[in-house]
């Protein structure tokens, strides 16, 4: 196996918060050689339920987590907890597609490495953010609603760029908005300039998406929005909630039909 996937593997197969931020920035400044990838195709994947994560926080079910309400500083700190805690999943769900899916071009590797790498500074500038509410990534309760799609779509690529990218990841694109305007209204500018900075970098992610599923699609005949929704339909059963952020899923590469039938299965309305 080629340099950059062993780090990668062990970046996915460690449960030191540490050691899997340092690994994944050094496979992305590998990422920039472009021979780095050769002679990987035939590479040994482990199965997805050995992939590590800290001991700490401790997973609860969503009904159990503590509330989040941002206008008082327990409800802020378990806010900016939170979104840590999805950033520090994204972290291990870039490098596992990266990881996971062979055969596929380098540039499919060198953008999920790229993603891998923004979502540790997502979770980075999070951490640093959290010490000024004396609390360190860990303290808090948090569940694996993320990961847990990871595991869903462990052997099928096509489902993997549907529902985490496409899907979960689009869904920050829905509602962070809404979190910008309270946080602007409270006069949070700390937090508020993070959550900027995240929102315009996931743009790119579920653009990623989009580019890879089209390429999976193209070269398999396969009609992308016919599949994407039945991925849609089969892993969430109907509970598909809106209200979507059109003009930046549009940048993202979603179509306007997409948007339509996203609008038409959207439960809340
Ligand atoms: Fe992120
Ligand atoms: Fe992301």
């Amino acid at each position: 196996m080629s340099e950059i996937f062993e780090i990668i593997e062990k970046a996915l197969f460690t449960s030191s918060i540490d050691e899997t931020t340092e690994l994944t920035h050094k496979a992305f400044k590998l990422s920039h050689d472009k021979t780095a990838f050769l002679g990987s195709s035939n590479r040994v994947i482990q199965p997805i339920d050995r992939v590590c994560f800290p001991e700490k926080p401790r997973c609860v079910p969503p009904r159990d987590l503590p509330r989040r309400r941002l206008g008082t500083d327990a409800g802020k700190r378990s806010f900016i907890h939170a979104i840590a805690h999805i950033e520090f999943n994204a972290i291990k769900l870039a490098l596992d597609i990266a990881y996971r899916f062979k055969n596929m071009p380098e540039p499919f590797y060198t953008d999920w490495l790229y993603v891998a790498n923004d979502e540790c500074k997502h979770f980075n500038m999070l951490c640093k953010h959290l010490a000024h509410y004396d609390c360190r990534y860990g303290d808090i309760p948090s569940h694996d609603g993320l990961w847990s799609m990871a595991v869903k779509t462990e052997n099928n690529l096509v489902a993997r760029l549907s529902m985490v990218p496409r899907y979960l990841e689009a869904r920050g694109l829905d509602v962070t908005p809404a979190m910008l305007d309270k946080l602007n209204a409270q006069k949070d500018t700390a937090t508020a300039e993070i959550l900027e900075v995240i929102l315009e970098d996931e743009v790119t992610h579920v653009e990623y998406g989009t580019k890879w599923l089209d390429f999976v699609c193209q070269r398999d005949g396969i009609n992308r929005e016919e599949v994407f929704f039945e991925h849609v339909e089969h892993f969430l059963k109907g509970q598909i909630l809106g209200p979507f952020n059109k003009p930046l899923r549009r940048r993202a590469g979603f179509t306007d039909s997409e948007l339509a039938e996203l609008d038409r299965l959207d439960k809340r309305r």
